[in-house]
């Protein structure tokens, strides 16, 4: 056991705050940057459903190992699994876990780059005045120049350093407690808006009316790469925060409620969004780009426009500070807690390392754009390889250990709270773990990367 976790380990104070600060890192660009524009280039309504039976089976039985996993051992992933199995083997977990953070990180401080300068533009009341086509022209500019993208970048990697550096409860809880509702109020406020639009309707046509001839291998597996990144699972985050939990906390009770939660907000950014899309005549399938061409069009049109496409966007980028300081987190206790290295220390050379490898993320959307493997930039690349192939693995580890190799006496005092409240239903959660979620993880993962066909 590290030092940390014997003398006073950091902790949430409070019930509210566990489920903010896990609902906090789950909703990010995942939810309203990224979860409209897959399904936009998946043919929405089918991918949507794939994607909301994924989070049930898989996704919800998964997030409850990790907290499981992390309130057992009060450690960080690698310290967890070591203290709580003899074999090595499961440390692989975390190595995946560090790998996938890296990933994610790039392209995620690329998007969030791009919300600074988006409160920016409305700050300085940029899209009055704009027609679709000059708001995308004015999207794809910027996010193909040089410069400005990566200095954004660079910004956003330096506040979520400063903030991981600061600790649980002054860092992380504060901020996500007051901010996640506003953001969900702003975005019923554009939904109302958006659905008043003439053709709006057609918008929510696509992302509910399901046309089952649209679902391929690569529908399949972007449904389960998503559900994975949107609930913010496969890599151990879910274990460091529940590593904090307290006795009372219950877990199933709070994967439904973080869950849910996401799944809402991700649904609503879907309802603001496409109406805009096809009231607006552009296309669903235009991909990273999406809510930053789409959005900017209703500002104008709605009471109060200016002030809330400020909010907006501000929003947004505070959504996905809340992301990604639980992402730097996992980098940072494993350097922190298994090597020498202050935190400190650890906190500033993974926030480094990680500025750089973003960097080639976002200069993959203009300079570096020639540069392709398999048709994909490099900002796909690391989307697709953290996404679609480590979390998923790391999901599937995750549910296995606890299926089959953690004691079951351990899995019934973790989710009744050590006999204070009821189980569910223990056998079913043992059937989902055991067999049902890692077994559809591999088969939808072999036939997504085309090594079997069904
Ligand atoms: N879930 C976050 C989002 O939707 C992103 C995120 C945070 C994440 N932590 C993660 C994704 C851990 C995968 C793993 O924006």
């Amino acid at each position: 056991m590290t030092e940390i976790s014997k003398a006073k380990r950091d902790g949430f104070s409070s019930k509210f705050g566990v489920i903010a600060a896990a609902a906090g890192s789950a909703i990010g660009l995942g939810n309203i940057w990224k979860f409209p524009y897959i399904a936009g280039e998946n043919g929405g309504g089918a991918f949507l459903i794939i994607y909301l039976v994924f989070i049930v089976l898989i996704g919800l039985p998964v997030m409850m190992s990790e907290f499981i996993i992390g309130r057992k051992a009060q450690q960080n992933v690698f310290g967890a699994f070591r203290s709580l199995s003899k074999t090595g083997f499961w440390r692989i977990i975390g190595v995946m876990g560090v790998l996938a953070a890296f990933f994610i990180l790039s392209f995620y401080g690329t998007v969030a780059g791009w919300t600074i300068e988006y409160i920016y533009l409305a700050i300085s009341d940029s899209f009055a005045g704009k027609d679709a086509t000059e708001i995308t022209t004015m999207f794809s500019d910027f996010s193909t120049s040089t410069f400005k993208p990566l200095a954004l970048q660079l910004i956003f990697m330096g506040i979520t350093a400063f903030i991981v550096l600061r600790g649980i409860k002054k860092g992380i809880e504060k901020y996500t407690k007051i901010l996640m509702p506003l953001l969900l109020l702003i975005i019923i406020y554009l939904d109302i808006t958006a659905l008043s639009l003439d053709g709006g309707m057609d918008g929510l046509k696509f992302l509910f009316q399901p046309d089952f001839s649209k679902i391929t291998p690569k529908c399949i597996i972007d449904a389960l790469g998503h559900s994975f990144f949107t609930l913010s699972l496969g890599m151990g985050v879910l274990v460091t925060y529940a590593s904090y939990f307290k006795s009372d906390i219950n877990l199933t009770k709070t994967s439904i409620n973080v869950a849910a939660a996401d799944t809402i907000i991700a649904l609503l950014a879907g309802i603001a969004i496409f109406p805009v899309v096809f009231a607006f005549n552009t296309e669903p399938g235009v991909g990273p780009g999406l809510v930053f061409v789409s959005l900017p069009n209703i500002f104008e049109l709605i009471p109060g426009g200016y002030i809330f496409s400020i909010f907006f966007f501000l929003l947004l980028a505070l959504a996905a500070l809340t992301s990604s300081i639980s992402i730097l987190e996992v980098v940072v206790a494993y350097l922190s807690e298994e090597t020498k290295m202050s935190r400190k220390k650890a906190t500033l050379l993974s926030a480094l390392a990680i500025s750089i490898t973003g960097a080639l993320a976002t200069l993959s959307m203009g300079v570096l754009s020639d540069f392709k493997i398999f048709d994909k930039n490099i900002f796909d690349i690391f989307d697709y390889l953290a996404s679609n192939v480590l979390l998923p693995l790391g999901g599937m580890l995750i549910s296995l250990f606890v299926g089959w190799v953690l004691k079951r006496s351990i899995i019934e005092d973790e989710l009744s709270n050590y006999g204070t409240n009821k189980i569910v239903s223990i056998k079913i959660f043992i059937f989902l773990v055991r067999y049902l979620a890692p077994i559809s993880i591999l088969i939808v993962f072999l036939h997504g990367v085309g090594i079997i066909k069904l």
